[in-house]
């Protein structure tokens, strides 16, 4: 099982229904506030991809491919099984969010490097997998990028190109990248270098 794979659904504390039955919610979606109308049977990959948000996947629909991750609140998590509704009130980061070919995200710079890149699908589920292991270890083992990365699954690579591109790219962000200094910061704060 992947670290993405455990879903849990904390149903929003309030969310707002209107009299034809669809739910308004609020969310964070790449730094922007918006409002949603979201039916009560849609999922947030529904959701997503309807209101033109298309770099989460539909592989399997069914949890078990890792193609749909988004990052909620920090951690990881399959579109294709959360309910939109439960997106209300959460910060939610899509492959958007990233970077694009003009400025992209170190992890994205390190995917197209190193050649871990083939058809494509399954790559911004793993690049956020990727990201949110980042966001809180800088400085992961081959064995925590593996577990980090086992919920995506890939049908073109042996894996290998994937695991070389997160390691290349957390040594770039321990060199110069805002996640970088900011553990670092946090280090000498602490008294730690
Ligand atoms: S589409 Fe969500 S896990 Fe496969
Ligand atoms: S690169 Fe094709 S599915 Fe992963």
């Amino acid at each position: 099982m992947g670290a993405n794979s455990a879903v849990s659904v904390r149903l929003p504390a309030r969310t707002l229904k209107t009299r034809d039955g669809i739910f308004e919610i609020d969310l964070n979606l790449n730094g922007a506030a918006l409002r949603w109308r979201v039916r009560p049977s849609e999922t947030l990959l529904d959701a997503l991809r309807r209101n033109g948000w298309r770099g989460a996947k539909r592989g399997c629909d069914t949890g078990e491919c890792g193609s749909c991750t988004v990052i909620i609140d920090g951690r990881p998590m399959l579109s294709c099984l959360l309910p939109a509704v439960a997106a209300h009130g959460r910060d939610i980061t899509t492959i958007e969010g990233l970077g694009g070919t003009s400025n992209p995200h170190p992890i994205q710079q390190a995917f197209a490097e190193t050649g871990a890149v083939q058809c494509g699908f399954c790559i911004p589920g793993m690049i956020l997998s990727a990201k949110s292991l980042l966001d809180e270890n800088t400085d992961p083992s081959p064995r925590q990028i593996r577990h980090a990365l086992d919920g995506n699954l890939c049908r073109c690579t042996g894996y290998v190109k994937q695991i070389e591109a997160v390691s290349l790219a957390a040594q770039r962000i321990r060199r110069g990248s805002p996640a970088g200094s900011r553990k670092r910061r946090a280090a000498a704060s602490s008294g730690r270098t």
